[in-house]
């Protein structure tokens, strides 16, 4: 899942290096963003209201990949390089126990006498296996197309600020354009198609957004979050890109969808954000609940425009063929079908249950 050219740089040499007899690379870009990503966007997943998923919602794409190589070459067993004190051995692992009871699991850090990233990069040195970490900048990192994970080193304590070396994906927002970025993106059925009206598949889209995203300093987000096995820690996350299209598509909610299927919606999305984040990916009651937001988001098409500036992102315009809103009924002005006289006899009913305990409390 390796994002760049960049990043797959000397690949083929450190696996032989390593003992591997084989190199395999697969480009997911297109089903990651098409297959996880939209998903999450359209159920509206973030994790402890601040947590946009992008590692949560990876681990999956990358698991299944291993599991179909694992078919190709007759492999019995899979490995991954996952800490066992985080959440992202228990996405792989419940993604491989999903797809393929039988593989066996090989995970380094907990069964070979590595018990930290130390520990790590001095085993890789001794087995001449070259890593991109030095023991000064230790931060534990995860990029792919919808975010990059920043964590450890400084950031363990969470009352330190990042540096502002730290980030690569975005800018820091004192230093964003002095003039803000219109942008105009099309949502059909509660995926994003297009940007300023230029119809792009689901990876170039992102893209193009973590550009524009980037350079206005979008989508950073500092925070202390429960892993799943139990311990708390401390993660700063950039998604340029993905801040931009979850403010986008749930804004345009606001006209389609009517405040109890909202309601419900969103009780639903701290559910399935809390089962992506913990790699039930392909469980069956992420899966039903997919049938329900694919229902629920059916109408979810039109446009969005927002202003980006200097950290921030402003709708200033949406429109919807789908939309309930109605000016000829809300406006101030007057309106033919809403009787404002009709508002009385309402308010006695709705707060006659209100009026009641008051009376029973005063003894009237
Ligand atoms: N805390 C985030 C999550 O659990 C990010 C994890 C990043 N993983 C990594 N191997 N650097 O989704
Ligand atoms: C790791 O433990 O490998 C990274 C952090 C996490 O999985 O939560």
């Amino acid at each position: 899942m390796a994002q760049g050219v960049l990043e797959l740089e000397g690949l083929e040499e450190k696996a032989k290096a390593s003992g591997a007899s084989q190199l395999v690379v697969k480009d997911l870009k297109e089903e990651f963003v098409r297959d996880y990503i939209f998903p999450c966007l359209r159920a509206g997943a973030i994790y402890e209201r601040k947590y946009l998923l992008g590692t949560s919602m990876a681990r999956p794409v990358i698991a299944k990949a291993m599991v179909d190589v694992a078919k190709e070459v007759g492999a019995d067993a899979v490995a991954h390089g996952c800490t066992g004190k985080g959440n992202d051995q228990v996405r792989f692992e419940l993604t491989f126990y999903a797809l393929n009871p039988e593989l066996k699991v090989v995970a380094p850090w907990r069964e070979w006498d590595i018990t930290g990233r130390e520990d790590a990069i001095e085993y890789a040195k001794k087995h001449n296996v070259p890593v991109p970490v030095t023991k000064k900048s230790i931060y534990s990192r995860d990029r792919n197309l919808w975010h990059l994970s920043h964590e450890g080193d400084i950031l363990e304590d969470p009352a330190n600020e990042p540096k502002k070396d730290m980030f690569m994906m975005t800018v820091d927002p004192e230093d964003a354009p002095d003039q803000p970025e219109y942008i105009e993106i099309g949502i059909m059925s509660g995926s994003p198609i297009s940007l300023n009206r230029k119809v792009l598949s689901p990876a170039s889209l992102l893209t193009e957004l973590n550009e524009i995203g980037g350079k206005h300093g979008i989508g950073r987000v500092d925070m202390v979050e429960n892993r799943l096995v139990g311990m708390k820690s401390r993660g700063v996350y950039e998604t340029p890109g993905g801040t931009i299209l979850w403010t986008a598509v749930r804004d345009l909610e606001s006209l389609t969808l009517d405040r109890e299927t909202m309601q419900v919606k969103d009780m639903l999305a701290l559910k399935y954000a809390e089962l992506v984040y913990a790699g039930r990916w392909f469980d069956p009651l992420r899966e039903s609940m997919d049938a329900f937001m694919d229902k629920i988001t059916e109408t979810t098409t039109g446009t969005v425009t927002l202003k980006l500036y200097k950290g921030s992102i402003t709708v200033v315009s949406r429109k919807s063929e789908h939309s309930l809103y109605r000016e000829d009924i809300s406006s101030f002005e007057n309106g033919q079908i809403y009787d404002q006289a009709d508002a009385a006899g309402f308010i006695r009913l709705y707060g006659l249950p209100t009026k009641v305990r008051a009376m029973l409390n005063k003894g009237v």
